[in-house]
């Protein structure tokens, strides 16, 4: 049966490119999801796009001596560059900075504040002595007044994942420039979180398939929840839509507040592009849909209390009721798929540092399926975990390249040179029969473990049967049938067809790949589709680049496709080269030295 499937993947600031850490724990995972599942036949909608308001984007354009938005122009096409390059195959990827967006997020805003979940309270804000500009919580680092941990942030502390007040904070100084903060008075609006408790507790009870320590984690957070701060003394963001707050200068909704809402509003946006501005009801307001949202871990509290918060305040279903939104009744989450962080050395990724790999020098060396394949079989998915080249360069010459590779090019090979086609199969073995079988069976399984984001163990079951179909070929040894053409043809034929099973089984992982592999079988046309990059606008403004795609135009199906006996055959050229020896002990010279 088919459903309809948001995939709402998380935003990336406009701040810099992204590194292989970013898109490990958002980029990839979200893309292999969607993509197995426009195959199983769903109607999935994937959104996402450049997260450019806030202090971080600030801070980068001081640094880079830009305005904001002009770091945020530059930004944007640098990361959506990046998530070409790597095919993720979004219906929109779009920005913050756009008017939809805007409007989106302040109509949102004043549903809340119509429904009183909006509290305005003076607290004591954080400036920088020095340059008299307010410091944002998340630029303030000191120790956790709850666990004692040292590199707390004045908004959350990722040792023990509470939330917190940078006034809580012990010794706390600034990230920017380390000075001591000074604290002033200031007023802001903050979501009644207490008031919207109870609700979301009873929504979290039916979250029953929630991995065990997304779903503990968040319930812990209801547990000392407190009203949050979602406005900022800050001149870089979306204007307060009330009357005696439009005008503030220094008064902006705070960036994770209008970052989630992007879910939202990069749909309608995607619906008014379409031609259908209706079409985004399908995902949001549908009991039968189903929404995973993709992240990295210091994401969670984000999407599994405030999203939903804010979503059940806009829907006036929290302790003091009230009236749907514009929208009308939205949906939340079905599913967080979070993963934890990638290191080098020990240590997490980070620009700031030097301390990183950007995904695009990696794809210029590399391609992006290595990339894809590495960060499945050997990602953070369930654990930190360490990147080195070593790792690398091993899972790509003894599985990509020795076992897959090998297994496309030696069969297509043997069939093109002894029969110029796809050979068509005699009477068939036990043998050849287990092995289609198994092929068959993995359908089962490997898209099981798709649609259930266990990557690894997906990559893992596919490349079991590449092994068999490797092993299999060994067997029969088919080059010594000579004088035995017809059993000689009929191993051919079962290791191609076995080889186009493998090819779909691993097409979600490997989108381009699996295209070389589908035309290397004499196919021709889309097999599996790519995004493209494309300018827009809206009535009035300047274009900018959005991320789109026509994924049901490509013929790739979760199903086994019998091949055609007599489609030609070329000699093919192997699909994936083999690594110097030699990176796995230096890395490229590009690659940061430990
Ligand atoms: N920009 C944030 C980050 O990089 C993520 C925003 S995700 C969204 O950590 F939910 F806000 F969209
Ligand atoms: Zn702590």
């Amino acid at each position: 049966m088919s459903s309809s499937i948001l995939t709402a993947v998380a935003w990336p600031y406009a701040n810099g490119p992204r590194h292989i850490g970013h898109v490990s724990g958002f980029g990839v995972p979200s893309d292999v999801f969607s993509r197995y599942m426009r195959m199983a036949g769903h109607d999935v909608l994937m959104v996402s796009g450049t997260d450019e308001h806030g202090t971080a984007i600030q801070v980068q354009a001081d640094k880079e001596g830009l305005t904001p938005q002009q770091t945020a122009d530059k930004y944007h096409r640098v990361i959506a560059e990046d998530l070409q390059g790597l095919g993720c195959c979004y219906d929109l990827y779009t920005r913050t900075t756009t008017r939809n967006h805007r409007e989106v997020v302040q109509e949102l805003f004043r549903t809340l504040h119509r429904n009183g979940y909006l509290i305005a309270e003076r607290q004591m804000g954080a400036i920088s002595p020095s340059t008299g500009r307010t410091l944002p919580d998340r630029y303030i680092e000191g120790t956790c007044p709850l666990c004692g941990y040292d590199g707390a942030r004045g908004d959350q502390c990722d040792n023990c994942g509470r939330q917190l007040d940078p006034a809580d904070l012990k010794n706390p100084r600034s990230r920017i420039n380390g000075e001591v903060p000074e604290f002033v008075e200031t007023e802001h609006f903050f979501l009644d979180l207490p008031a919207l408790a109870g609700a979301l507790g009873e929504w979290l009870e039916t979250r029953t398939d929630w991995r065990p320590n997304v779903l503990r984690f968040s319930e812990n957070l209801l547990k000392e929840l407190r009203p949050r701060a979602i406005t900022r003394d800050l001149d870089w963001g979306v204007p307060i839509p009330l009357p005696e707050w439009e005008d503030a200068a220094m008064k902006r909704i705070y960036v994770w507040f209008d970052a989630v809402i992007g879910y939202l509003s990069a749909s309608i946006e995607w619906a008014r592009r379409s031609g259908n501005p209706d079409a985004w009801r399908q995902w949001w307001q549908n009991a039968d849909a189903r929404s995973y949202y993709f992240m990295g871990k210091d994401n969670i509290t984000f999407h599994s209390v405030i999203w939903p918060g804010i979503l059940l305040g806009a829907n006036g279903q929290g302790d003091k009721g009230g009236e749907p939104s514009a929208f009308g009744l939205l949906d939340l989450p079905t599913e967080i798929v979070s993963s934890e962080f990638l290191t080098m050395s020990g240590s997490k990724l980070a620009s700031s540092r030097g301390h990183v790999i950007y995904v695009r020098d990696f794809l210029r060396d590399f391609g992006p399926d290595a990339l894809r394949y590495f960060i499945a079989v050997n990602g953070p998915e369930n654990q930190d975990t360490d990147f080195t080249w070593e790792e690398f360069v091993r899972r790509i010459n003894f599985e990509l390249a020795n076992e897959w590779g090998n297994l496309v090019n030696r069969s297509i090979s043997m069939a093109h040179k002894n029969v110029g086609s796809i050979p068509a199969a005699g009477e068939l073995t036990e043998a050849d029969e287990a092995l289609l079988q198994a092929a068959r069976d993995a359908y089962a399984t490997v898209g099981d473990a798709w649609g259930r984001c266990k990557f690894k163990a997906a990559t893992t079951e596919a490349m079991r049967i590449v092994g068999l179909a490797n092993k299999y070929i060994s067997d029969q040894e088919p080059w010594k049938l000579k004088d035995d053409p017809a059993r000689r043809d009929t191993v051919l034929h079962v290791a191609l067809q076995v080889v186009s099973d493998c090819n779909t089984l691993l097409t979600p992982l490997l989108p381009h790949a699996s295209q070389k592999v589908f035309e290397a079988l004499g196919g021709t046309g889309v097999w599996a589709a790519q995004p493209n990059l494309i300018e827009v606008s809206e009535e009035g403004g300047s274009p900018y680049p959005v991320l789109t795609g026509d994924y049901t135009a490509q013929q790739a199906v979760w199903e086994s496709r019998p091949i055609a006996v007599g489609t030609p055959l070329v000699k093919p050229t192997p699909i994936f080269a083999k690594l110097d020896d030699t990176l796995a002990q230096t890395g490229p010279t590009w690659a940061p030295i430990e």
